[in-house]
């Protein structure tokens, strides 16, 4: 028997999970360094679980609502994840907030996505703030989890153009192509231990060409 030497990933959706989506196809690829071990939600009717039953893959739910206080909740999360060997948890459109006890306990192993170029735009209607403070170009950000809100170390970021006409719609529709590209480049780099965090600071091992970790822009297109 050959030894399974994936990294194991637990992924935290809410809703329509459109990045687990890229994910799990990243994941059939036999090259691909990780595999999908469990998909959690917090919400009974999150699409993203029908795309995962239809993949096979082991899913939970576990509906904060249930839950009085919020460590339990976090509680039941951080056992799902155990049970199931994760080693890296990843927030793909996860809704809830996480507590500092949940963000210790996965330190370092713990990455989310969230639709801007942080530290611009942290929070919720991101795309809509964008164009309201007429920004240029916005994008997607891939990072450690902190304590704080849409904080923590910048794995990847990449950058998309803001048109003129753009509406909260479109603008969120060209991020999202991007995101899709993006959060399996983060997994593949973290699996294959390329990313170390220096002074809260991530730095890539083995670098050659800084176009290396640039999805958009980057000079090869
Ligand atoms: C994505 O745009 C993701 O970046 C965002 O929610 C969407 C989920 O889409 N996450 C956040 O705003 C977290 N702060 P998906 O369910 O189709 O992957």
């Amino acid at each position: 028997m050959t030894k399974n030497i994936k990294l194991r990933i637990g992924v935290l959706i809410s809703g329509n999970g459109s990045n687990l989506q890229s994910i799990i196809n990243a994941c059939e690829d036999s090259n691909f360094p990780a595999e999908l071990a469990i998909v959690i939600s917090n919400k009974t009717d999150a699409y993203g679980l029908v795309r995962a039953k239809k993949s096979n893959i082991k899913t939970k739910v576990i509906e904060h609502e249930n839950f009085k206080h919020r460590s339990e909740f976090e509680k039941n999360i951080n056992r799902a994840l155990i049970e199931a060997n994760v080693e890296l948890v990843c927030l793909a459109g996860f809704m809830r907030i996480l507590t500092n006890t949940f963000v210790c306990s996965w330190k370092e192993r713990l990455i989310n996505i969230h639709p801007s170029l942080l530290p611009a735009f942290k929070g919720l209607n991101t795309h809509q703030r964008a164009i309201e403070c007429g920004v240029k170009f916005s994008g997607c950000t891939i990072h450690f989890v902190s304590s704080e809100m849409d904080e923590g170390p910048i794995i990847l970021q990449a950058a998309v153009p803001v048109h003129q006409h753009d509406t909260s719609k479109t603008l969120a529709k060209r991020v999202l192509d991007t995101e899709h590209k993006l959060y399996p480049f983060a997994i593949r780099l973290f699996a294959n231990k390329r990313i170390k965090i220096e002074k809260d600071l991530v730095k890539f091992t083995n670098i050659q060409d800084s176009n290396e970790i640039l999805i958009n822009p980057t000079t090869k297109n």
